[in-house]
């Protein structure tokens, strides 16, 4: 049944969207956002007495991630806007929980149905994560499990001069990379634990790998800055807060058994990056939302 809001608090909309969801969505109406531009959300839309609460579009969005739903596109109906909720299928996540190794991320694998570089948050963080970096005209760049190298592209606008190597241990991945990124750059197929002898690079990008089952992410990281890198090289290290579901993008770490993200461990992974980092010199900064990104540049070269 769809129910109008005008000055309720945010705790019974969204108790009454729970309850309404037995059916499999919830539809209400509340004030138009755009009436109320400035406003802080729940504060009354006009000067009148009993003007209904303010909420901008962002809250219907937010409720709609929190409590893991689809938010249909609002409808206008003068002062009011109808808002219509459904569920998703919970099944329809975009990776395949029951493959483990070098299949899960494989071409054709739910994980390239969702691209990096659509969506805004890691978009505009990447790319100022490239500018915080400190490089040289063509810099020598080291991408850990690299995939098909999405994340290359917004490298090569930045530096078109880069002069990449990728490693995975997909095989099939490095095929794609390899033929959308020729010579000069090279894809290895290796294992982040056994990696083969390599020259040293100006930086390193590992995004969405260092957590991934398997893989000794402080091994790794402490091997790159040992081995693989010059003293004055920069890092960018991506580590996911969000997954996809249903097509949608959801906020959090999870965890099982947590009805809300639970985000002890991604905390304690990139507390643990930062201050390594910074014992090895480098100034580091931690941004992003879905996607956290620790950047590192050395110090006193800017
Ligand atoms: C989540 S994907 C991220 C891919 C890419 N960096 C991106 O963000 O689109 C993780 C990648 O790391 C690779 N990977 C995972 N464990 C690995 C390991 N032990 N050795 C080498 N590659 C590994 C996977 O094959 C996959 O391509």
């Amino acid at each position: 049944m769809t129910r109008s809001f005008s000055c309720e608090p945010l705790a019974e909309i969204i108790g009454h969207i729970r309850s309404g969801l037995t059916t499999g969505r919830a539809v209400i109406r509340v004030p138009n956002p755009d009436a109320g531009h400035g406003r802080y959300p729940g504060e009354p839309a006009s000067e009148h007495p009993g003007a209904a609460r303010h909420r901008p579009l962002r809250v219907w969005t937010d409720l709609a991630d929190r409590l893991e739903l689809r938010l249909h596109t609002p409808v206008p109906l003068g002062d009011m806007i109808e808002l219509c909720f459904t569920q998703l299928d919970p099944d329809a996540e975009l990776l395949d929980r029951g493959v483990r190794g070098p299949g899960k991320y494989t071409p054709g694998s739910g994980f390239h149905r969702a691209s990096k570089l659509e969506e805004p948050d890691f978009l505009i963080d990447f790319d100022d994560a490239l500018h915080r970096c400190v490089l040289p005209e063509a810099p020598r760049v080291l991408s850990l499990g690299v995939n098909t190298g999405d994340e290359l592209r917004p490298l090569l606008e930045h530096r078109p001069k880069s002069v990449i190597t990728g490693i995975d241990h997909d095989e099939r991945a490095l095929d794609v990379a390899r033929s959308r990124f020729p010579s000069p750059h090279a894809f290895v197929c290796a294992d982040l634990g056994d990696l083969p002898e390599l020259p040293r690079f100006d930086l390193l990008l590992c995004i969405d790998t260092l957590q991934s089952p398997g893989v000794d992410d402080r091994a790794v990281l402490r091997h790159a800055i040992q081995e693989l890198l010059v003293p004055t090289a920069s890092l960018i290290l991506g580590v996911p807060n969000c997954r996809y579901v249903d097509g949608e993008l959801l906020h959090g770490a999870r965890m099982v058994n947590f009805r809300q993200p639970e985000l002890s461990l991604l905390l304690k992974g990139v507390a643990f990056y930062k201050k390594y980092l910074q014992q090895h010199g480098k100034r580091v900064f931690v941004t992003g939302k879905h996607e956290l990104l620790v950047t590192a540049a050395a110090i006193g070269l800017r």
